[in-house]
């Protein structure tokens, strides 16, 4: 009985606040069914809030309070860098005189990535209501939500759910009677997944090719839609800010563990039982939990064994079953120590992850067992990233292109035992402020990774090759026995 408790008190389990109602039988994505839920009462709430006024004698307006619980919550960007929310809406520039735009990344396009097309598609006033009050905090008065291409049922639930707002005049002129003025538009993408980073993005929007800008300059915060001070945040990072003015900052940075604060919504896939989309406070529960626990993925496919796992979409480094960790942790007493930590055990949190050499990315886990073709599996994520480099800097562009061929001939029998070292070469001379957006780190971490982690088996793939070709084409004499034989 006494380990029945302890078991069930350390039981990992899901977290629902982001997707509380999405999965509900009977919960439709209309306003009325959200209103019913208690939808847009944060919004009123953000509206009614008045001037404050401190000890020190500062008043803040109800915009500067707003942007100060958010960055109160600890919330950290859903989109895949992690960045703080609040230190970015504090870089916007205020000053410029110039219009202060919103964008909602809603391109969701890094393989592995599900999650915000759950909100999109079961609970797109969530996402709206959150895209308001992050509009009147950051005083923007017009706003876009960019949607993948391949999403065109999103990008017409996402229309539907403006009109309703508009009709109870949560958008539109005078908010509320609040004398605030906003307008959302969907903007749809051509299917690109250059078109997420964020001024590749912005750059599309303009009506341009999604070339990414260079920063410095085009910060968005400063130079971004039509060089006007932009704020571009994900789709669940902006659901949670409705979650942040419901019940305070302090509350919810209570959720999850410090620094990582709140909650997280996991794409779940490969080789486990029950792959899915699952929630969870950030931290609380480890990457084994995830992949083997009942409540998330139940195991891998019976009989198989761990051999791998992406842990944050397809650009991040890969993890070998039984890789080892140190981490810093702290002890009872208070104290940081130094911990060797199995992959497994890894909270599934930002902090986490980056210690480990990886990241969570944008919290999308592909489970590998070993069943899996190591090579195979990598020629077929860096013949994505050729194909996706949108070319503007050559060692992405060129990079990413030899990568892929390397790896395609390696996959079809045409490999050799040196490409495990001419990936890496290739692979090491992309990143590192050599390009002009994240794309290079991207299409080289998962090379890098991989071969580092499983080289043998890139050896062995273009060893045999190599002696196969040998055998079935042998050297053709030299010259002087042509000679002796005549
Ligand atoms: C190549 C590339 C693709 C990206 N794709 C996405 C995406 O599909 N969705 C997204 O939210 N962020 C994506 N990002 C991150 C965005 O540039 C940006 O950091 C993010 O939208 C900011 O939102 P957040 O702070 O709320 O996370 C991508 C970044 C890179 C470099
Ligand atoms: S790094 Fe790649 S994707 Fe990014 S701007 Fe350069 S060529 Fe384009």
């Amino acid at each position: 009985m006494r380990i029945l408790i302890s078991h069930f008190v350390n039981m990992p389990q899901e977290y629902k606040l982001v997707l509380k109602y999405a999965d509900q039988p009977g919960y439709t994505p209309d306003i009325e069914c959200y209103l019913r839920h208690g939808g847009y009462e944060p919004l009123k709430k953000a509206l009614a809030m008045q001037p404050k006024t401190s000890p020190d004698g500062k008043t803040q307006s109800p915009q500067e309070q707003i942007r100060q619980e958010v960055m109160t919550s600890g919330l950290r960007g859903r989109g895949g860098a992690g960045f703080s929310c609040g230190l970015k809406w504090s870089f916007v520039d205020r000053k410029s005189g110039k219009p202060i735009y919103l964008i909602c990344n809603a391109d969701e396009s890094e393989p592995g990535t599900f999650k915000d097309r759950q909100i999109i598609y079961k609970d797109p006033h969530q996402l709206i209501e959150g895209m308001i009050i992050s509009c009147f905090a950051n005083d923007a008065h017009l706003a876009y939500i960019y949607i993948r291409g391949e999403m065109p049922d999103g990008a017409k639930l996402l229309n539907k759910a403006l009109a309703e707002t508009r009709t109870k005049n949560f958008l539109g002129k005078n908010v509320l009677g609040s004398g605030y003025n906003l307008e959302i538009y969907v903007h749809r993408g051509a299917g690109a997944y250059i078109c997420g980073e964020e001024t590749g993005l912005i750059e599309s929007l303009e009506g341009k090719r999604p070339y990414p800008r260079i920063k410095p300059p085009y910060f968005p915060a400063v130079l971004g839609l039509w060089m006007c001070p932009t704020i571009v945040n994900n789709v669940e990072t902006l659901c949670n800010v409705k979650h942040i003015v419901a019940m305070g900052g302090a509350e919810f940075a209570k959720l999850g563990t410090p620094n990582n604060t709140g909650t997280r919504i996991v794409s779940l896939s490969g080789h486990v039982k029950r792959p899915g989309y699952y929630e969870i406070e950030t931290g609380k529960v480890t990457i084994g939990q995830l992949i083997n626990d009942p409540a998330f993925g139940g195991g891998l496919r019976d009989g198989r064994k761990l051999k791998a796992v992406i842990p944050g979409g397809s650009s991040a480094k890969v993890f070998k079953a039984g890789e080892k960790f140190k981490l810093k942790r702290k002890s009872p007493d208070g104290q940081l120590v130094e911990q060797e930590v199995d992959m497994l055990d890894l909270p599934y949190d930002f902090d986490s992850l980056i210690a480990a050499g990886s990241m969570s990315g944008s919290s999308a886990i592909i489970v590998m067992d070993d069943s899996t073709d190591i090579v195979e599996a990598l020629a077929n994520i860096a013949e994505f990233y050729a194909h996706e480099s949108c070319g503007q800097c050559t060692p992405c562009r060129e990079g990413s292109l030899w990568m892929s061929k390397a790896l395609h001939r390696l996959t079809h029998g045409e490999g050799r035992a040196s490409d495990a070292d001419y990936l890496v070469k290739i692979a090491d001379n992309i990143p590192g402020g050599r390009t002009i957006c994240a794309f290079g780190e991207a299409c080289s971490w998962p090379v890098q990774s991989f071969v580092a982690k499983f080289k043998d088996e890139f050896i062995a793939k273009g060893a045999t090759d190599e002696a196969r070709h040998a055998k079935e084409n042998p050297a053709p004499p030299e010259r002087h026995e042509l000679a002796t034989t005549h």
